[in-house]
């Protein structure tokens, strides 16, 4: 995500539009009597206009929901609208309110707006710049969305590769719930690794628990650092025969794998964190912003 080239024309016309704005508003309260005023027809239509490019920033939210949607412009246009309409809408809604801020509502209102558009540069400012300064590849969306899947596909080779040298997952009690007797190793061996796939690398490798906090156990979220893992599969290299090796090298690559998929899990949430005040602060002033028109046109 940058501010480069392709904003130009965004911020060429967002720059016309605030020049013709301002124009229009110093002839405006020049002429009124006794200053701007939000409930004057010149007032109303700043007010109206401002809002207008609020709730076509709040559209973001629906193009990226509704599929039908994604035919009106790439991702990238919407947001770059997204942005400079956002950014827009600031002025527009201060001459709306001859840079007054009115009664309780509309003063909440005129927060929360700062507070959206402030959240937003912040956002906006740690997607451009942190992943530079990290020298980080930062997941696009596609590639996030697709991490759960991800992380299944890796969960199930994993289970695969051990199925093929232990038969099975399930250490049975009875030996005649094995149906397919172990291709290779003797129970020891069988028993060693599928013990320490079905208690380490395994919950290790769930799908579900993006949080290392969130894993089974501690020697599970050993496996998230690379030097831990490298030392347990060490020792579990050492306990089992050479048949037994190619299958932990296939765990280990699965294991590298995961920790890159967790990686980008975490970095995609430390960028987008902030979208926790914005996305919200932005319902928020929905909900105010329908108040507030109510309240004018029936008060
Ligand atoms: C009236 C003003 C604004 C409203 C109502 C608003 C609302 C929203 C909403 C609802 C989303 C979430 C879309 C989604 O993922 O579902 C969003 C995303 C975003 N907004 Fe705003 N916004 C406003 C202004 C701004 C401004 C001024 C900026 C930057 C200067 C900005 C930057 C962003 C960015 C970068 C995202 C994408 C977040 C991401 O998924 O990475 N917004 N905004």
């Amino acid at each position: 995500l940058l501010i480069d080239n392709s904003h130009l024309k965004w911020i060429v016309w967002t720059a016309l539009m605030f020049a013709v704005a301002v124009v229009l508003y110093a002839m405006y309260a020049t002429v009124s009597p006794h200053g701007a005023r939000g409930g004057s027809w010149q007032g109303m239509a700043f007010g109206v206009a401002g809002s207008a490019l609020m709730l076509y920033a709040g559209l973001l939210s629906i193009r990226k929901k509704v599929p039908r949607w994604q035919r009106l412009g790439t991702a990238q246009t919407w947001l770059r609208g997204h942005i400079w309409m956002g950014l827009l809408s600031v002025p527009l809604i201060l001459f709306h309110a001859g840079f007054r801020f009115g009664g309780l509502l509309e003063t909440a209102l005129l927060i929360v707006l700062a507070l959206i558009v402030l959240s937003g540069i912040v956002g906006l400012a740690l997607q451009t710049y942190l992943p530079r300064l990290m020298k980080i590849a930062v997941p696009s969306e596609a590639i996030y969305e697709a991490i759960p899947a991800g992380c299944a596909a890796l969960r199930k080779t994993a289970d695969e590769a051990v199925i093929a040298v232990c038969s099975s997952l399930i250490q049975s009690a009875s030996p005649k719930l094995v149906t397919v007797k172990p291709t290779t190793g003797d129970d020891e061996s069988t028993g060693a690794l599928r013990e320490f796939y079905v208690d380490v690398i395994r919950p290790f490798l769930a799908p579900e628990t993006m949080r290392l906090q969130d894993m089974a156990t501690a020697r599970a979220r050993s496996l998230a650092s690379q030097v831990e893992a490298a030392a347990l599969f060490e020792h579990l290299r050492v306990r089992l025969p050479a048949e037994f090796y190619p299958a932990l090298e296939c765990l280990s690559d699965v294991c590298d794998e995961r920790r890159q998929l967790l990686r980008q899990w975490r970095m995609y949430h430390y960028l987008h964190g902030w979208t926790f005040v914005h996305i919200p602060l932005s319902v928020l002033l929905l909900v105010l912003g329908i108040l507030h028109a109510a309240t004018a046109v029936y008060f």
